[in-house]
């Protein structure tokens, strides 16, 4: 008898949460998300670094979820770059810790993706993360790899023109042994071999904090996506600041270079 009534609220709660859901006439099949202005956030606070990832990390979980529940089928946020190695080393240490202890949450996040069908699944250059992360990595990409709602991609260890460089490599290997002609490269076949392989390009890129570039983010994918930039640091990211970026583009005429 509990158990009937504990889930006739949790049904009344998600109908209710439904509700709240905006509606789109469009919507980006694909989201790109570059999480910066995580530093500027602690610092006008006058507090170290890392607290503005830790931040950080609670809007991508926020922000992840909404936009699993307005129906983005795929988002891909930029958590850490190749270059980000550069960083003061108790920076880098605190970010990998913060990865770690979301991956460790294993339990809360496995209800949750599991009640809204995400399968997460990590791009990005494997080599050079620490090894107890790696095996986090991948047992969580193991657990939800069936679910097929929402495919949410965390971008970690991350540069395209590395990703583009090592597509090259697979490729020129393949041709060498002879397993494919050159004139048989093309851009699907690029395209697949990309760590986004099988997921279309993203059609829409969010950088919040106030910049203006992509920095190395989704550089092959990226050709034809329409860009959506606002001044509001990444934890101060609301859910009515993603709901602008998709009303504005709602509203963009994509040619894709036709007329
Ligand atoms: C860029 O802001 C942010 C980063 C390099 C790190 C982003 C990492 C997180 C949000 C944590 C990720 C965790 C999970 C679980 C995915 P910045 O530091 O360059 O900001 P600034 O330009 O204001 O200095």
């Amino acid at each position: 008898m509990r158990s009937v009534v504990r889930r006739s609220a949790l049904l009344f709660l998600k109908l209710m949460k439904r509700n709240d859901i905006p509606e789109f006439s469009v919507l980006p099949k694909h989201i790109g998300i570059i999480m910066d202005g995580n530093g500027r956030w602690a610092k006008k606070r006058g507090l170290p670094r890392y607290e503005g990832h830790i931040e950080g990390a609670k809007t991508f979980r926020r922000i992840g979820e909404f936009a699993a529940d307005i129906g983005i089928k795929y988002l891909t946020f930029y958590a850490f770059s190749t270059e980000n190695w550069k960083r003061p080393k108790e920076e880098v240490d605190a970010i990998m810790q913060i990865f770690r202890e979301y991956l460790l949450e294993a339990d809360d996040r496995k209800k949750e993706n599991e009640e809204k069908g995400i399968s997460l699944r990590f791009i990005g250059e494997r080599k050079g993360m620490p090894a107890d992360l790696l095996e986090l990595m991948e047992n969580t990409e193991k657990q939800s790899r069936d679910k097929s709602n929402v495919i949410l991609n965390i971008a970690v260890n991350y540069g395209g023109r590395h990703e583009i460089t090592q597509s090259v490599k697979e490729i020129a290997r393949k041709a060498v042994k002879g397993e494919i002609s050159v004139d048989e490269i093309d851009e699907d076949m690029i395209s697949k071999s990309l760590y986004t392989g099988g997921i279309p390009d993203p059609d829409l890129i969010i950088r919040p904090s106030g910049e203006y570039r992509i920095s190395n983010f989704l550089t092959w994918q990226s050709a034809y996506s329409e860009f959506w930039f606002t001044d509001v640091l990444w934890p101060d990211f609301s859910e009515e600041d993603l709901i602008a970026a998709l009303r504005e583009f709602e509203k963009r005429n994509r040619r894709f270079g036709g007329v």
